[in-house]
């Protein structure tokens, strides 16, 4: 059993934090710290915790020596590194959300605490555990395609979750969130692609991209500057917060009204007076606020064997979609996320044929929608591979030890550094 405190009761904390719901023998919340009192409130409310078993910061929990075998950092971006490297001091094993640092200095000074105080960090890197990437792991392993000589991945993020989080949330800035576009929603993409090439060292990097769809210039002409309150072009806009959030009144509710969330009972009226408010970010035109990340980028990666990898990712599409394509010395593999399944082609020599192609259903077709930690699953079983980790336990394919995240968060900053200074940048 692993005793553990969630560091920052944010969304992503308690998300992991329900594995102790469900596998009350494998773990057990016995603290919270978090600066806001309701927060710790509903914490200990649901883990049944007492005051002394409240801090008010990660400080203010590191402060009082080691509590507990394990902390679970929801913290945001620019928090990870400053809260994480106390408590590893202390002693605590660390589940950390990504991305784990904001820059290459934080994410060096994190290493050189988790070489210092030898202490376990497991990043967030949930996709990992989803049965999609787990099983093309497994089959790359198994060397059903060969070696890879090339991996293909993209990220759509939809029009309705961009918007949401990197036009008019709270990532929309990088001095707000902490992270680059490329940095808050790809560093797993980037993960998966290090993980695949796991023990080979990338070469270099090169990187394209831009904002050039969510900004001033291309608003319709004649459009306000907040939705609900000034924009005549509002019943026709796909990007009115009306069509957006109130049709849709329970989709990212948790960014979108924060502090109704925790309620029962809310009105439709209530959430529609939040979206009036001309200081919410939220009423705001999307072609019309103060975001600075791009809406698209292109990342290349060379490894020191010659693989190449390309990660596409575009904000503002109509589906959201994942795909991936690993091409090997003897086969294929192509899917979509979304799909949960995937096809691999073999090269078939033989008279009349070109290659095999067999599909892959994952029989374990659980939940995009949240029911069991969302990210197809992947959030249960990452907290759970955590706990297993702390308890010095086999670890599953997927367990994502700190030293592998380092190289694709390194490959990110890379890819944001060759943007900014229009080079390819030595790995
Ligand atoms: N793994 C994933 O796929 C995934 C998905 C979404 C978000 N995230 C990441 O999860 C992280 C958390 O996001 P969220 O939306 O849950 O955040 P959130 O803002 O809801 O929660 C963060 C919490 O940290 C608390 N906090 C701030 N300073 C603190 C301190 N010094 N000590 C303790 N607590 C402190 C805040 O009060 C807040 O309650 C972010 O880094 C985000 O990028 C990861």
């Amino acid at each position: 059993m692993v005793t553990a405190i969630i560091v920052g009761a944010g969304h992503r904390a308690l998300q992991y934090a329900r594995y102790a719901r469900t596998a009350p023998d494998r773990m057990r919340i016995v603290g919270v710290a978090d600066p806001d009192p309701a927060r710790r409130k509903a914490v200990a409310e649901e883990y049944g915790l007492t005051e002394e078993q409240c801090f008010e910061s990660a400080a203010a929990l590191a402060a009082r020596g080691r509590l507990a075998d394990a902390v679970i950092n929801g913290t945001m971006d620019r928090d990870h590194v400053p809260t994480t490297i106390p408590l590893l001091e202390q002693g605590y094993d660390v589940l950390l959300e990504k991305p784990f640092a904001t820059s290459p200095r934080e994410l060096e000074l994190l290493d050189a605490a988790v070489r210092r105080t030898g202490r376990r960090v497991m990043i967030c890197h949930v996709l990992r555990y989803a049965p999609f990437y787990a099983e093309i792991k497994q089959r790359v392993l198994a060397g059903e395609i060969g070696d890879l000589m090339d991996i293909q991945t993209a990220e759509h993020v939809s029009y309705h979750h961009y918007s949401m989080g990197y036009v008019r949330g709270k990532w929309r800035r990088e001095d707000l969130g902490g992270s680059s576009f490329l940095m808050a929603k790809c560093c797993h993409d980037l993960d998966l692609i290090a993980w695949l090439k796991s023990g080979v060292r990338p070469a270099r990097v090169a990187s394209f991209g831009s904002r050039s769809y969510f900004c001033r210039e291309k608003a319709p002409a004649g459009s306000g500057e907040h939705c609900l309150l000034d924009c005549p072009l509002e019943k026709d806009c796909l990007y009115s917060v009306r069509k957006l959030h109130l049709d849709h009144p329970d989709r990212w509710t948790y960014y979108v009204w924060p502090h109704l969330d925790h309620r029962s009972g809310v009105t439709l009226a209530e959430k529609e007076a939040v979206l009036r408010d001309p200081a919410n970010p939220y009423s705001r035109c999307v072609w019309k606020l103060d975001n600075d990340l791009l809406d698209r980028q292109s990342v290349m990666v060379e490894f020191s064997d010659g693989t190449l990898a390309t990660h596409q990712m575009i904000g503002g599409t109509s589906a959201p979609m994942r795909k991936i394509h690993l091409i090997g010395t003897t086969g294929e593999i192509e899917g979509t996320f979304e799909e949960n399944r995937f096809r691999i082609r073999h090269m078939d020599p033989s008279p009349g044929r070109e290659f095999r192609e067999e599909w892959v259903e994952l029989a374990d077709s659980d939940d995009h929608s949240g029911a069991r930690g969302g990210h197809g699953g992947g959030d249960e079983r990452l907290a759970a591979d955590f706990a297993a980790l702390v308890l010095g336990e086999p670890g599953s394919v997927s367990r994502t030890l700190f030293e592998d995240s380092v190289t694709g968060h390194r490959i990110g900053f890379l890819a944001d550094q060759a943007v900014r200074e229009e080079r390819v940048i030595a790995f």
